[in-house]
């Protein structure tokens, strides 16, 4: 079966110039076969993307159909303390509509016609969590000591994953200034990113465990300690059960599992390169966990303070000086940003920082540890260790998962596969068939792999399902494709299993 007969059971028509595409393409195979096979296979890659781009939607943000809620601090109740980093303090939170006094119990409204129960259905559905489906992150101000201006870009920075509404309160009727907020990006929203929904300053309260926590950073009204300013910057998010810490040290997901978890942090890393921002902290406080129906692990990147997301830079950070702030978690720093040296004309370059730190995360998630930080044997340093000094990872985990964990931490950038070829591999190999990824790479095979898949998705969410982690991997995979990227991530499987595999027959 060609792609072309391939099309039928999708029942839709490719736009009309894919379908010159397409024909020119056929016409060039009777000149050129190999060269109209790949230009076949290109073009069913931009008709799928076609296809799943519009499918692929952001989670709901539960409080979206209350455009005007949310802005200030008095429309939250604010329950326990959640966690606690070197930035802020984060707290359990739910936003009553009507005042308080429903018991504290989450989004519960009446509205207008549908409004309470379509906001709560929706909520529900996308797993946000009962009493208290909100966080609330309250930075600390304390300009005393550190600089002002170092306070101001970290809380710039913290706004990098700020939903499209989420300043309109404060910030007055620009809803998300076009030029961005401090000369800062803004991430569009991605299923593996935290969304912040809501971002307003307020007075500093005084809330649960404020006085034993962190005295010191509270404003001297309420401390005596204090050096933190009266007003301050608050974030507003989903409520996760736990991060990748907390989860991991439950024990060991299963290899199958921990591939999807390794996957997800590859495309949420992807987004962000795609979109010029490096997370810089990647590590497993600041990645947080949910589950899905069928309690499979649904993983996002939170905690953007350390972030590179310079409209003008983009991945490249001019190093003249070590003044030059590097990022968060010297322990998880890319070897090229580890052992770059200041001097003029310097630039660090950021685009596979963040896929390093994915391959020693996964150390975390297959075991035995980050060797990084000397977990299951002696701590390797980023900035020296030699690639044969990596411990194997514990037999369960696939080969060819190792084998990319392995090409994640190689030292040189220019041999580590970009997140986006990464996740690629990982998808041809999770559900890729023996059809894939062999060697000769037949392309009609790949191309019919693609477009079983793509029915089988269509009809997935026909059928009411696709709410899970996997339907959502998969879904965003077909959103993304490009045949460029695809092929080099089969060409890397086709290496590995070339020993291994037949030959095409
Ligand atoms: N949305 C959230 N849901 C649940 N817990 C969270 C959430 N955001 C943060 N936390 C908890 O708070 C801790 C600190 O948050 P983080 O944003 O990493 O702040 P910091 O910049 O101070 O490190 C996290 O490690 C996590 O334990
Ligand atoms: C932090 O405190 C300073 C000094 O009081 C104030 O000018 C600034 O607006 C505060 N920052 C935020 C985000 O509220
Ligand atoms: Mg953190």
């Amino acid at each position: 079966m060609d792609a072309k007969s391939m099309r039928v059971p999708l029942g839709r028509l490719p736009p009309a110039p894919r379908r010159l595409g397409l024909a020119l393409g056929l016409g060039l195979a009777l000149l050129e076969p190999a060269a109209a096979e790949e230009r076949r296979a290109a073009s069913a890659c931009r008709d799928i993307q076609t296809i799943f781009l519009p499918r692929n939607k952001p989670p709901k943000d539960p409080l979206g159909l209350l455009a005007r809620r949310g802005f200030s601090l008095e429309d939250y109740f604010i329950g326990q303390s959640i966690g606690k980093g070197c930035s802020g303090a984060v707290y359990e939170a739910a936003a009553p509509a009507e005042p308080p006094g429903d018991g504290g119990r989450g989004p519960k409204r009446k509205e207008g016609a549908g409004g309470a129960s379509e906001a709560q259905g929706a909520a529900e559905a996308e797993g946000w969590k009962e009493g208290f489906p909100l966080a609330i992150k309250m930075m600390w101000n304390i300009s005393a000591g550190s600089t002002s201006e170092g306070i101001l870009t970290t809380m710039s920075q913290e706004l990098v994953p700020a939903s499209g509404r989420a300043l309109s309160g404060e910030f007055g009727a620009v809803a998300r200034p076009r030029g961005g907020l401090c000369g800062k990006k803004w991430l569009k929203p991605h299923p593996n990113v935290i969304q912040v929904i809501r971002a307003f300053t307020s007075q500093v309260p005084l809330l649960p465990g404020a006085t034993v926590d962190y005295p010191d950073v509270l404003p001297s009204s309420l401390s005596p300690s204090g050096i933190g300013h009266s007003r301050t910057l608050f974030l507003v998010m989903k409520n996760y059960p736990c991060t990748l810490r907390q989860f991991l040290s439950e024990g060991r997901p299963d290899p199958c599992v921990g591939a999807l978890m390794i996957l997800q942090l590859l495309e949420g890393v992807d987004h962000l390169v795609r979109q010029g921002v490096a997370h810089r902290d990647l590590k497993s406080d600041n990645i947080l966990v949910e589950f899905d129906p069928a309690g499979c692990p649904g993983l996002v990147i939170t905690d953007f303070g350390c972030c590179l997301a310079d409209q003008r830079l983009g991945l490249k950070l001019p190093f003249p000086s070590w003044y030059v702030d590097r990022g968060g978690n010297t322990c998880l720093m890319a070897p090229e940003v580890a052992t770059a040296v200041p001097g003029p004309g310097v630039v660090i370059d950021y685009s596979k920082a963040d896929v390093w730190a994915v391959g020693a995360l996964a150390y975390e998630i297959l075991g035995p540890g980050n060797p990084f930080y000397g977990q299951g044997g002696p701590a390797l340093d980023s900035r020296s260790y030699r690639e044969e000094e990596l411990p194997p990872l514990p037999a369960p985990a696939a080969p060819e998962v190792k084998e990319l964990v392995g090409r994640l931490l190689r030292r040189n950038p220019a041999k580590r596969p970009s997140a986006r070829v990464a996740a690629n591999v990982l998808h041809l190999s999770l559900w890729g068939e023996a059809a894939v990824g062999r060697p000769g790479l037949p392309l009609p095979q790949l191309v019919a792999w693609l477009l079983r898949q793509s029915a089988a998705a269509l009809m997935t969410e026909r059928l009411g399902g696709g709410r899970g982690v996997v339907s959502g991997l998969k879904r965003g995979f077909l959103a993304g494709l490009d045949y460029e990227e695809l092929c080099e991530a089969a060409a890397l499987l086709c290496c590995w299993r070339g020993a291994a595999c037949p030959a095409p027959q």
